[in-house]
């Protein structure tokens, strides 16, 4: 049908060319139909040979196609380099260099937005965010593989996204967000796959909490020109949302520290077959040689990192909650004691 629907097209235009005085424009017009009935009949060929065709093809591009050759890898580490090929963008001259996969794996309020954002500041590393934080993509073990498929395979496109010249991918993951719920099947995938894993936490679990609480008063307060902010970039934004002290609730204080730690114990447990590094918040604050460490376990060039995160809460703990006595005396002489004590905390 489509053949004769161009056919009687062409009788058409030779019909009037025998009409019209100027040949040479009849002549292209109808060799530009002659093209686009040719280009469609075999469009619609290829439609009807189907699919095997296109996976004959993808085969013999496959076999001309020359693998990458891992140069300078331990033998120890070829485990953890890929060369992935995004279906979403061409890798370009960056084909062929390595890509390790990486997690953050932390809780919230322990400084891994920061991290993030200081791990982003180098041209090799895609760090994707909170992926998980969505609750339809850890809804089943399927829809998280799923996920971390498309991440390490560098077809996740964010702002963190390097594309091409990605050396390092990864994403941001909290414990409490399917992470230990699914446990066994992430590291068997983590193990699989070669991904890294880089634990931060927070030593004081204490401060933690009291930005758990100042956090979720804001979602509701909004303290900064109406809007609610995790994170700021200016010290007068920190002042407004240091502002507000929280009063804990003495009672549960102690369970609810236990409760974190105990989570926090669990996942070094499960993750411990796992490639991975600990570290925490207040080390990488303290001391920046923490971020060459990161480097060179992501084994990224060597740079200098960046952020432009204000830290909310600073100076004494005392001044940042309504009843301090009271938290003193509850956690006095406990496990929990050192957090009370604050000497090292000078920012
Ligand atoms: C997993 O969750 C997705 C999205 O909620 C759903 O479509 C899918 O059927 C679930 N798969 C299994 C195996 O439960
Ligand atoms: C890092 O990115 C730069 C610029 O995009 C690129 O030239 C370089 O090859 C990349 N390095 C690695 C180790 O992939
Ligand atoms: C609120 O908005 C005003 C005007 O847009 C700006 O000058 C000010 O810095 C903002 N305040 C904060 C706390 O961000
Ligand atoms: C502290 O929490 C406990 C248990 O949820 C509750 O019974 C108690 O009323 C709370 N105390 C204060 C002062 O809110
Ligand atoms: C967590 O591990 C630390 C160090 O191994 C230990 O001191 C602490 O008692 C553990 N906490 C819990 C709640 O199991
Ligand atoms: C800083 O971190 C590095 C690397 O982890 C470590 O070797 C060094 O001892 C640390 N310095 C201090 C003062 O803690």
């Amino acid at each position: 049908m489509a053949e004769d629907l161009c056919l009687s097209a062409k009788d058409s235009l030779i019909v009037k060319q025998h009409q019209k005085k100027n040949p040479l424009i009849f002549r292209m017009l109808v060799l530009m139909v002659v093209m686009v009935c040719g280009v469609y009949i075999c469009s619609v060929c290829v439609k009807q040979i189907g699919g095997q065709s296109s996976v004959r093809l993808l085969s013999i591009h496959q076999v001309v196609e020359k693998p990458c050759v891992a140069t300078n890898i331990e033998p120890s580490e070829t485990a953890y380099v890929h060369f992935p090929k995004p279906k979403t963008f061409n890798r370009d001259e960056c084909a062929c260099n390595p890509v390790r996969n990486f997690a953050i794996l932390s809780t919230q309020r322990s400084g891994s937005g920061w991290f993030e954002t200081l791990l982003n500041s180098h041209m090799n590393i895609s760090s994707n965010g909170e992926i998980f934080s969505v609750k339809v993509r850890r809804s089943n073990i399927s829809t998280i593989f799923e996920t971390l498929d498309k991440i390490y395979n560098l077809d996740w496109l964010t702002s963190a996204s390097k594309n091409e010249c990605t050396a390092a991918v990864g994403l941001k993951w909290m414990l409490n967000q399917g992470l230990v719920q699914h446990h066994e099947e992430i590291v068997e995938y983590f193990n699989a796959k070669g991904v890294s894993a880089i634990f931060l936490f927070r030593r004081n679990l204490l401060r933690r909490m009291i930005s758990i609480l100042a956090n979720s008063y804001d979602q509701n307060a909004k303290l900064v020109n109406g809007t609610h902010k995790s994170h700021v970039h200016s010290p007068h934004e920190a002042e407004v949302l240091a502002s507000y002290k929280p009063t804990i609730n003495t009672t549960l204080l102690i369970p609810n520290l236990k409760q974190v730690e105990d989570m926090v114990n669990k996942s070094l447990e499960y993750f411990k077959s796992t490639r991975h590094i600990i570290l925490y918040y207040e080390d990488v604050i303290k001391n920046r040689t923490k971020l060459v460490d990161v480097q060179d376990f992501l084994k990224v060039p060597r740079q200098e990192l960046k952020s432009r995160q204000v830290k909310i809460h600073k100076g004494s703990l005392s001044s940042q909650v309504e009843n301090w006595a009271d938290i003193k005396k509850t956690l006095k002489g406990t496990h929990y004691r050192s957090f009370l004590d604050d000497k090292d905390y000078r920012l």
